[in-house]
């Protein structure tokens, strides 16, 4: 008997789409091309990076900070192998409680290579080299992205390494160069700063973290600068040689003119990810893909070939764990008739370094952009009491709001534990809440939530404890 859903990788698109339509009564299969389940997220992304961004954070807080609370512990001393041990137990636990959640919603799993032979049946060619065909009514593409590349500059994952590369480092890099200031130059970039290495982040953009609000990059830019990350903006790496004891990376301003070369014992490649989808098929079948090589669809999530879907990182919009989540269960049921759906207004980004960054809704300058008129309401930590206690008041909330209708537009936290905080703000996005409605919330003291509802008071102009 045929499939009603075969879904083509284990990521958290498709294990999300694999359950949520295995729920609503489909027969379903889904084929991973990797040993584990979880996709790049689970197995070298989101969890090992979280992981290891947790374990620095304490050690680090081990020694600058617990003194200064009492505890006395000496300088405390890192064991890496350990360290590393204690993440791949992290990915272990994660990606077995996938294959469990498979198992218990009864999910078929093939292990193998997936290609769309036809609309309606999907090939699988196992490690080994033995085909077999599955016959299905829908298919979902949920095959995620890959590293993008730097011209010029080769990936062997030991010394010039992406992110997969930097989460198993042997030993700490006396320097690391960062080729790329977004999210995982800047994670990974903590990590080892944390751990001991110099890191020096070039950056093509006059500024980090491009599409962040520009005021709250600046901001966090400064914070991440005193705690030792070094930026070159406006610069690109334009070869590395890999010669000497030593990489010798070529910098070049972005726009041109006289280079220079800045030595490092590790480069990381962070410039972007790349929508993956080798080996499927697609121009066989006819799927069309865009200019930058995603996967187009329509708002159903529906490819030009009938029966034929895709999610995740495979097709436009941010590259996020969640994001690929919440399509996965839209598409499936979509798929059984429902009207599933994804607002891609209110979808939460959060960067785990510390403080942490969260936001959610518009920029200023995207709002400038659209020719809305807002408010402001930023309101810092240092005025807020728990922030205060804890030794942790770098950062500040900033909540922008319609100024007609007092609308939350967005939310931008620069913050210790912004990133569970930020889900406040998404709920009340979600509810087309006011800033008022968020100022008019009781918030418990003393929490650092406290300095949302102060952020959102600020909106009108009517702050408390500033
Ligand atoms: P993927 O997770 O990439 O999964 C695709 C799966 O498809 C893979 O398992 C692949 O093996 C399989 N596959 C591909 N082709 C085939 C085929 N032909 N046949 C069978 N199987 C196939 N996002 C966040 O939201 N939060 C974070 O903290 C975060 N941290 C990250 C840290 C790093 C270092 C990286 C690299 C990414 C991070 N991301 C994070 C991004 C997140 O990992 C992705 O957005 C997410 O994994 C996308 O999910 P997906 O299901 O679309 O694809
Ligand atoms: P990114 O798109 O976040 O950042 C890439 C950076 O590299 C940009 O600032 C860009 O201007 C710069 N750049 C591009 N080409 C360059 C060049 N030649 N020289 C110098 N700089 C250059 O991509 P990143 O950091 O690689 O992450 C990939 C994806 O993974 C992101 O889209 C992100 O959504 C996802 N991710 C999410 C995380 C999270 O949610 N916490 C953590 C890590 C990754």
């Amino acid at each position: 008997m045929p499939y009603d859903l075969i879904v083509i990788g284990s990521g958290p698109g498709g294990y999300v789409c694999a359950i949520r339509a295995a729920q609503l009564g489909m027969k379903v299969a889904v084929v991973e091309k990797d040993k584990t389940f979880g996709g790049t997220c689970l197995n070298v992304g989101c969890i090992p990076s979280k992981a290891l961004l947790h374990a620095s954070e304490l050690f680090d807080e081990a020694g600058e900070k617990f003194g200064k609370m009492g505890i006395k512990v000496g300088a405390p001393k890192l064991d890496l192998a350990a360290m590393m041990k204690f993440k791949d137990e992290g990915v272990d636990g994660n990606v077995k409680g996938v294959a469990f959640l498979l198992k218990k919603n009864k999910i078929d799993s093939f292990q193998g290579s997936g290609r769309i032979a036809a609309p309606g049946k999907v090939e699988v060619k196992a490690a080994a080299g033995e085909t077999q065909t599955l016959d299905t009514k829908s298919i979902v593409i949920a095959t995620g992205s890959d590293v993008a590349r730097l011209r010029g500059v080769e990936i062997d994952e030991k010394r010039i390494v992406s992110s997969t590369g930097a989460l198993v480092l042997e030993k700490v890099p006396e320097r690391l160069l960062v080729v790329g200031a977004g999210v995982i130059g800047l994670e990974l970039g903590s990590v080892w700063r944390r751990l001991g290495a110099e890191v020096v982040v070039v950056e093509f953009l006059d500024r980090i973290l491009p599409g962040t609000d520009l005021d709250v990059a600046k901001n966090f830019q400064r914070i991440l600068q005193k705690q030792g990350l070094s930026f070159k903006l406006s610069s690109k790496v334009t070869g590395v040689d890999t010669s000497g004891k030593k990489l010798k990376a070529t910098v070049e301003p972005a726009a041109g003119g006289a280079a220079e070369t800045i030595e490092g014992d590790v480069v990381l490649v962070a410039i972007g990810r790349v929508p993956f989808t080798e080996g499927l098929g697609l121009e066989d079948v006819g799927v069309q893909k865009d200019n930058r090589g995603r996967v187009v669809i329509d708002a159903h999530f529906a490819t030009n070939v009938p029966g034929i879907y895709a999610i995740g990182d495979v097709i436009a919009g941010p590259m996020l764990a969640h994001k690929a989540e919440d399509e996965g269960v839209a598409v499936a049921e979509i798929i059984a008739g429902q009207a599933g759906h994804v607002n891609y207004d209110v979808i939460p980004n959060v960067v785990y370094t510390f403080p942490e960054l969260a936001t959610v809704g518009k920029s200023e300058e995207e709002l400038k952009e659209a020719g809305i008129t807002y408010n402001v309401g930023k309101f810092p930590f240092t005025a807020n009491g728990r922030a205060k206690v804890n030794l942790q008041t770098e950062g500040f909330v900033k909540i922008l709001a319609d100024a007609k209708s007092d609308r939350v537009l967005g939310v931008h936290i620069l913050g210790p534990d912004a990133g569970n905080m930020i889900a406040e703000a998404a709920v009340a996005m979600e509810f087309g809440a006011a800033a008022e409605d968020i100022a008019r919330t009781c918030h418990a003291h003393p929490t650092l939530t406290e300095a949302v509802k102060e952020a959102a008071l600020a909106a009108g102009k009517r702050s408390i404890h500033m």
